[in-house]
Order: C-alpha cells, then structure tokens, then sequence
C-alpha cells in the first residue's frame, strides 16, 4: 500500500503483453473516417491557387479541406498565435500541413495526400534553414533575453572588461545539435462529433486542457462543448506538449464538417517532417578564470533554432538560460538569448526542456579550462560548485539553499572509483596507440518547477465506491513515466488501503478543468500532492464518522492494511464506507494544489522559480578507436537524488531511460536538413538512430542518493522526469577525454555534438594537426 515501495508500473502487465489502450486502439465507431495530410514541397515561398480535384478524384476520398474550411481561428499556437493549422498562403517549411484529405481508409487517404508534391502551385522563395543564417538577419520568433548579473555591481561593459582582464582566459563556440522525441506511438487524435456541436477527441496528448482549447477555437465553439481524453501515451519527451494540438484541431474540424468521426494517425515519415523538437542550440562564450580553473566571469551568446513559430521557444530558452550554471556559482555573467526563426519544423519541449542545453555550455567550458590547465576536469568543476551558506545565489537571483551536490559528487567518487581509474586509463591510454579511453564525471542541478507560476497548479478527484474501491482522477497525463502508480500509492497510502483497490482513469477534461501539462517533471509532484488532498479530506470525513459511532476522538482513527481501528476495535475498511454512506457522509472529493513560494519577472529574468533543486552525477568511461571513430561505453556509474522515492524501480527506471536518451541526443542523434531544399532528410529510423539496447553499457551502476526534499514535496520526494537526462553529459565528456588522448598534452578537441563517429574524427584530426 505504502508509499517509497518499489512496485511494477500500474499498467505493467497490459504493456508486456499488448493489451494497453493506446488512442488508435479504441474500437473504432461505424462510420469512422480517416484523415491524411497534404504536406508543402518547399520551405518557403507562397501558395498560389491550386487545383485539388485530382485529389479529390482519388479512390475513397470524401472531402479534403483546406485553411478556408476551418469554421474557427486557424491557429494551433500555444502561447502566440502564430501556428496555421493549415497553409494560410505562406509557406512556412518543408512538410507543412497544407490540405487534410478525409477519406474511407487510412491508405486511401494517404495515396490521395500525396498528390500534393505534384497538385499544389507555389511561388518558391529562398529560405532560412540555419540559426546562424537567421541571427544574421536578426529573424527571431520572440525578442531577445538578456540576463546580465554582478555580484561586483558591475554593468555589462564592466563584466566584459573583467573578463578580459582575468588572469586566464577561453573563448570558443559549441554547437549542439537537436533531438527527436521519437515516442513510439506518433501523433494521434480521433474526433468524436457530439449533439449540439459538441466534440469528443481522444488524444495522445501530454496537455487535454490545452487540446480542448484549442479545438474549440477552431471550431468556433466554447470550451464546455469540447471533451478530450486520454488514457495513456506511448511516450510523450515533451513532443506531445503543445504539437498534439494540429492534429487534434485538423481531426476535429473535420469531423464536425462531415459530421462523422475521423481518426488522424500520422505515419511516422509525416511526425518528422511536420512536428518540431528539441531545439539545437548554438553558443559564443568568453570566460575569465584563475589559475584554479575558478571563473571569474562569462558573457555568452546563445542562439537557438526555434524553427517557423514561437511554440515552446521562449520557454525552453528560458530554462536554458536558468541551467547555465547547472551546479556552479558564477559571479558574473552575461548572457543573451536569440530564438532563431528558421523554414523548419517548429521547435518544441524535449525531456529537460532546455535545461540541457543550457547545463552541455558550462560543462564544456569547465572541461576546457581544465583541459588548458592541465588538470583533472573534476577537481575544476568541483572548484566552481555552489558553496552552502556562501556563493549559493544563481544568476537569476534565486539563493540555492538545498544544495548537496558535494557530498553526492563524493559518494560517487568514492563508488565508482574515480581516482584509480583514472590512473588506469591513463596507464593503458600510454600503451594503446589506436584505442584511446576516457573518463569524465559531470554533476547535474536541475530547477523543478514550470518557470511560469501560475501553471504550477494541479486539481484530483477521489471517489470511494460503496464496496470500498477507489477511483482517482486527476489532471496529469500518463505516459510511461509511471505518474498513475506514483499518484495511486499516494491516495492508497492516505485512505491506508491496498494498492489493489486504487484505479486511476484516463485524464478528461470533463472530470478536472484548466489543468496544466504534464511537463517539467512536476506530474507526481502536484497531481500526487492534489490526489492527496482530496483523499484527505475523505479520511477526515470517515473518521469522523467513526469516531462519533464509537465514541472516540477523530485523531485516534487510524487507517492501515485495508482496515480503520478506533477504540479498540478493528473495523474492515469496506464496511467503514458502508456505514458512511448510510449515514450520508460524503465519499468523494475533489483535491487542489499550488506549488508555494514561487516568483518569475520574465522581464528582469529574476526571481524564485523553483520550488527545489535535484541533483545528480555520473561517471562514464569510454573507449574510442582513433582510426574510424567508433566508440563504446564500458561503464557508467549514476547517482541521482529523488529525495525521499515515493517509488523506487520507477524512478531507476526513469534515470537509467533519462541517461540512455540524453546519451542518444548527445552521441548518435543527428538530425541533417538538406541545405538547398530545406528537406529533414532523416526523416525515419533508417537515417535517424537512437540508442537501442547494445547502447546500454556492460557496467551500468544506477543508485539513488539517500536523502529527503528539504521542501515539503509529496513525502519529501523529488521529481525525476528530466534531470537525468543531463547525467550523460559525462558519456560525451569522456569521448572528448579519450579524443585529447590522441592530441598533445593541454589540448582542447573541438568536438561538437552530437559526438558521431564524423564527429570525433573530426575533432582527432584537429588535435593531431595541432600536436
Ligand atoms: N518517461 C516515459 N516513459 N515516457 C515519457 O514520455 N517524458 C519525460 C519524463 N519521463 C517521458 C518519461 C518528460 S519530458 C517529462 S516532463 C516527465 O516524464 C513528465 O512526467 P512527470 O512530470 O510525471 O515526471
Ligand atoms: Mo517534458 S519536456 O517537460 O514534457
């Protein structure tokens, strides 16, 4: 029953053996129409008049609908509104959804959409399809960010000339390059039409709320005419956050003009090449420092590739620019942020959510000085960390008052062998001319928290059935992460009941409204802690209730093992609900929570945006051949902090997912748009490679740090969804480790990342010419 035991996934068994309910798994109604989307052959230009009869005149189709059809706002925009649902006559980038076809099948749909690469007219224009090409011409989807902060009360100028007049000093640039959520089931929505211009859409969405909004915008009609729904995802990484929205949109405009429902489940090929991503991100950095490797000052630029709209953009480089420091305290920096508008796909949320991006550029500045002082990259970072009680204020103002990023650094120094090994390696580094190996240990702070207050909010509903089972509804999404689970301990915990008897159904705007994502790791955080609320409020009521029969005071009732004990006397839980309801208690409720104590200037880009910090570190070792690149990685030892773990072997399994992904992004990822046409040409998994299970190493050491959320957080555990995400940074590190083995002493590779074979012979080939 409890909480912080581990147990299998809620769904675990419907997982392994098929059975789970995915959107395209619902039985599909008679009548059910299928939608395909017409996508743009070119990445910019404008739509002329196009004929679509031909497409008409395809076997089995309907109707095909264009940007004029759309009875609403054409707009699936999130934040601005600058997101078409359909092709308004500017073409935005390759790929972009220009006319839905509607018909029988789904492959009659889709033979009929792609007649667009031939039917559709377009004035072509040349377009922008690089983030340095479009801050060039300062082509941006927001305004600039600027974050200039001095602990000296120096300006900008000042910070400049402090730098310049440190004792040592590095500039460079990094590009890191973009990632695909690749979930495994793609984007889907099927459209139910309701009497009365209602709509029902079944969505695999990280954001119902949003969906239902948006949906109703676009079909003209008010919020409490549109329901959306959904039991579960097959992934969401942030891919389904705010790009669940076209589709949902397209499948319900459709279905309300035909009056029929109509599913639109993309083909994986199409979910490359309409949706966005994570944002490749691009960085000039200078930085002083002193002989300790300690720095004295940074001013950074930052651009990213935020593609055709603003989306999550604003937001993500945001969280960049607030986990710039990652574990550090850095005196004086400036930095400034471009969002790049580019002809391509529209960036999006990614596990981390720019968090990473912002960590990756201090690392790689930390591990240069190191590297150009000639020391051990560990003992620089840890010369820079975060002091407790002194130097522990962010640039952004927040004071850093949780930090345990030293003691956990040095549990895992000590666990993972750091020292010995690193005389190991450099031993058989001496002896090996064509296989060089690498060893690095990066740490990872990480802000839990929507950077944007008023989303830090979540609602629940408990009900308890007369046979004493209990259904938990709450606004959170699930998508694999194991948020049910957590959610349903917490609410069997509170009633003192067994597991067994928890259920949680799928989220439905119906149930609770105006519910945030399930974003920025907060899912178990606020709906665990609105679930039990509510269940609260319920034990309250049935301890009163017993307690008045019994004749005892409501703080002796206690709730354990599936029973109440009060007086004395052992009571089966059931029969306490039994009882209740005859005497009219009531036996459902709902539950609320906001997060405490947050404040964000998005102006002053200050504030205190994060309820807590989690923390963690990583020790990779890898072995690189010189000659063609290839590279593996032998061990990887991980401890992370989840506080006090509602659910161990889920929050394991988060880390060790978490690692393995961000690995991917950093290492084998590589997203390849063809420079002339603006085509993603790795646009599936014959081009596009993740890490599959041969990637996981040998020796793979995943531990949770011992501790407890400083801040009353659901049982004092912490949020796990993204932050492990940064743990493999030392996977990359440790590649750029064995690289400098291949160089002269005190040499710096270049290696960008991703760090693909391509990439580190690369970065070989500079270091020996350099040498
Ligand atoms: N784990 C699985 N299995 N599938 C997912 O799609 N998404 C990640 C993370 N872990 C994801 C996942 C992302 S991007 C976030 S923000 C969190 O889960 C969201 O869930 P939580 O807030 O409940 O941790
Ligand atoms: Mo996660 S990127 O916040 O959906």
């Amino acid at each position: 029953a409890r909480v912080g035991v581990s147990r299998p996934h809620e769904s675990a068994e419907l997982h392994v053996s098929g059975s789970a309910t995915y959107c395209d798994d619902i039985p599909e109604l008679a009548g059910t129409l299928h939608c395909a989307l017409g996508l743009s052959p070119v990445a910019a230009g404008r739509l002329l008049e196009s004929d679509l009869a031909a497409v008409r005149a395809m076997p089995g189709v309907v109707r095909v609908l264009t940007a004029a059809d759309i009875p609403g706002e054409n707009n699936c925009g999130s934040v601005l509104h600058d997101d078409p649902i359909l092709c308004d006559g500017e073409i935005r980038f390759l790929g972009q959804p220009v006319f839905a076809v509607i018909a029988h099948t789904r492959e009659q749909a889709r033979r009929a959409a792609a007649l667009a690469k031939t039917v559709l007219k377009v004035e072509a224009a040349e377009p922008v399809l690089t983030p340095r090409q479009a801050h060039e011409k300062q082509q941006y989807v927001v305004p600039p960010m600027n974050l200039v902060r001095s602990t000296s009360g120096r300006d900008e100028s000042g910070i400049r000339a402090a730098i310049a007049s440190a004792p040592r000093r590095l500039t460079g640039s990094l590009d890191v390059g973009g990632q695909e959520q690749f979930y495994l089931e793609g984007q889907i929505s099927y459209a139910l039409p309701k009497e009365g211009g209602g709509m029902h859409v079944h969505c695999s969405t990280q954001h119902p709320s949003e969906m239902q909004f948006l949906v109703a915008h676009a079909l003209g009609v008010r919020a409490h005419a549109v329901l959306v729904e959904c039991r579960r995802m097959g992934g969401g990484f942030g891919g389904k956050e705010s790009q669940s929205a076209q589709f949902a949109c397209i499948a319900a405009i459709a279905a309300r003009l035909l009056d029929r429902p109509v599913k639109l489940r993309l083909d994986r090929d199409d979910d490359f090449l309409i949706t966005g991503r994570r944002h490749g991100f691009w960085y000039e950095y200078d930085v002083g420092y002193d002989d300790d490797g300690r720095i004295l000052g940074v001013a950074l630029q930052l651009v990213s590739h935020a593609g055709h709209s603003a989306d999550l953009s604003a937001a993500v480089m945001t969280r960049a620019i607030c986990h710039f420091d990652n574990a550090y305290w850095l005196p004086e920096v400036a930095m400034h942020g471009f969002c790049a508008k580019t002809n391509t796909q529209s960036n999006t949320a990614f596990r981390g959510f720019g968090g990473p991006q912002g960590a990756i550029c201090i690392e790689y500045i930390l591990d240069g000085i190191a590297r150009s002082l000639g020391r051990d990259a560990l003992a620089v970072r840890r010369a820079n960390f975060y002091g407790v009680g002194e130097n522990n204020v962010t640039p952004y103002r927040q004071t850093v008052s949780d930090n345990i990023i030293a003691p956990l650094v040095g549990q895992l120094v000590a666990s993972s062998n750091y020292a010995a090994r690193r005389e190991e390696i450099a031993a058989f580094n001496a002896g090996s001319e064509v296989l060089k190996k690498g060893l690095a240990l990066t740490p990872v702070k990480f802000g839990i928290s929507f950077n944007v207050k008023h989303l830090n909010q979540a609602g629940a509903l408990v009900h308890v059935y007369l046979d004493g089972s209990i259904l938990v509804n709450h606004g959170g999404t699930e998508m694999g992460q194991g948020l049910n689970t957590k959610v349903a301990q917490v609410v069997a915990h509170e009633l003192g009941v067994n597991f067994g008897r928890v259920r949680v159904s799928a989220t439905d705007t119906s149930k609770v409204a105006n519910t945030s994502a399930t974003a920025a790791s907060t899912g178990s955080d606020l709906n665990g802690k609105a679930a039990q609320d509510a269940a609260q409020k319920i034990r309250q009521r049935l301890a009163a209730h017993v307690a008045q029969q019994h004749g005892a005071r409501i703080e002796d009732v206690r709730f354990a093992n599936d029973q109440v004990t009060v007086a004395g006397k052992t009571l089966d839980f059931s029969a306490v609900v039994a009882s209740a309801y005859l005497e009219r208690v009531q036996l459902w409720s709902d539950g609320f929570y906001a997060t405490p104590g947050l404040s964000w200037d998005a102006k002053t880009m200050t504030g205190h945006p994060f309820y807590y910090y989690a923390y963690g570190a990583a020790v990779s070792e890898v072995v690189v051949d010189t000659l063609t690149g290839e590279w593996k990685l032998l061990r990887a030892d991980l401890l992370h902090d989840v506080g006090q773990s509602l659910n161990p072997a889920i929050d394991i399994g988060q880390i060790e997912g978490g690692f393995i992904q961000g690995m991917g992004w950093l290492t084998m990822e590589e997203l390849v748009w063809h420079p002339k046409s603006g085509l993603l040409m790795t646009h599936a998994p014959s081009t596009y490679k993740i890490p599959t299970a041969n990637d996981c190493p040998p020796t793979f050491n995943v531990r949770l740090f011992e501790g407890r959320n400083a801040e009353d957080s659901i049982h004092r555990s912490k949020a796990v969804g993204e932050p492990p995400l940064l743990l493999p940074f030392s996977v990359f590190f440790a590649i750029r480790d064995a690289i400098a083995a291949a160089g002269a002493p005190g040499c710096v590779p270049p290696l960008q990342a991703p760090a693909t074979s391509e990439a580190i012979l690369r970065a070989i080939t500079a270091v020996q010419a350099a040498a």
